[in-house]
């Protein structure tokens, strides 16, 4: 029988319209019940999930955004579409930052509930941490749990020398925003927004800071805007009043190690594996640092070690991701 444990997890992630992970505990309970002897009740549990499994995928064909996306003219010198498939459960997070994404990406699920109370679902974030810590795929996360198209500005085609161009190539951005409805994600965002830029009263770099902010002032399309720094210090202080949330991203703990690297190895039997070590070796290593030493390892079990992947070799991976020159 289903644990009270199991049916509060089933609850919880409905009512965060997490399938994923409903399916999954609905799983859990069908093996359960197996073992314990319930054929027919594993049986049918085992059906229903199949049968809303099939119902997603359907889903997911057709709520693939039509090509009437597809930036055209001079907006597609300015952004990058994607169509992304990633999931939230894709990208290892500590659990106070799931629950903080997830509560925003159900604000947009429901947000015609929230509307007839006259609320809107946050649509301004800002992602900031170091490099390879998972806010470029969390964007992406967003865009695949919402099945929303991924626009990634291409700063190196807004930010021009010359006046008052910067200004009006993002008025192109974010006119799209209103007529497509999509993330908009600003990577690496403090080349538009550093402190600099309000302190050179001179330079297009404030002018173009300035231009920003209204923008984003005025926005009120039902785009969600997302932007990512690595260096949160370097960005004008006005830039954080305009975002409704900031979300922080960090190198991974030990229990994250492991996790990236249990997930990015699905193929292997890692049972042999001595976890401590393998963290203390993965020590400053970003999570994206980690997943590169897992591609290597993966490799190198499959080329000279006859598919076996053993404990020295994924720690070789991890030494040498972690000192590539020695
Ligand atoms: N938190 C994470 N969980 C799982 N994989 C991650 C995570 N962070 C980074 N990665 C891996 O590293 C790659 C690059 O990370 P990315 O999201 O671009 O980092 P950032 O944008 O913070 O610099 C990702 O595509 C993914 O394979
Ligand atoms: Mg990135």
């Amino acid at each position: 029988m289903a644990s009270s444990r199991q049916l509060i997890t089933m609850i919880r992630s409905h009512a965060a319209g997490d399938e994923e992970r409903f399916l999954a505990v609905a799983e859990h309970i069908a093996a359960d019940a197996l073992k314990a002897g319930h054929h027919r009740m594993a049986d049918e549990i085992r059906t229903l999930v199949g049968a809303l499994r099939e119902e997603q995928r359907e889903r997911r064909v057709a709520s693939k955004p039509t090509m009437i996306a597809a930036p055209r003219g001079e907006l597609a010198s300015l952004v990058r579409a994607t169509y992304p498939e990633t999931r939230l459960s894709d990208v290892v997070l500590t659990s106070d930052v799931e629950t903080r994404l997830r509560r925003i990406i159900r604000e947009h699920r429901e947000r015609n509930l929230l509307a007839e109370k006259g609320l809107n679902p946050r649509r301004k974030l800002l992602l900031s941490g170091p490099p390879g810590t998972g806010k470029s795929l969390t964007a992406a996360a967003i865009a695949g749990e919402l099945g929303l198209p991924l626009f990634t500005v291409l700063l190196d085609g807004v930010i021009t020398k010359f006046m008052g161009e910067t200004a009006a190539k993002l008025r192109i951005v974010f006119d799209a925003m209103q007529g497509a409805r999509g993330v908009y994600f600003f990577d690496e965002v403090d080349a538009l927004a550093t402190r600099r830029g309000a302190e050179n009263d001179i330079g297009e770099a404030r002018r173009m800071l300035n231009s920003f902010l209204q923008f984003l002032d005025e926005d009120s399309s039902g785009s969600l805007i997302l932007a990512a720094t690595n260096h949160q210090e370097l960005l004008d202080r006005a830039i954080f009043r305009r975002f409704e949330a900031t979300i922080s991203y960090d190198l991974p703990p030990p229990d994250h190690v492991r996790r990236i690297l249990v997930q990015r190895l699905p193929q292997f039997d890692l049972l042999g594996v001595s976890w401590p070590e393998i963290s203390t070796a993965a020590e400053g290593l970003s999570q994206a640092g980690i997943v590169a030493a897992a591609d290597d390892a993966a490799r190198d079990a499959v080329l000279e070690e006859k598919g076996m992947l053993t404990s020295e070799v994924l720690l070789r991976a991890v030494r040498e991701r972690r000192h590539p020159d020695r």
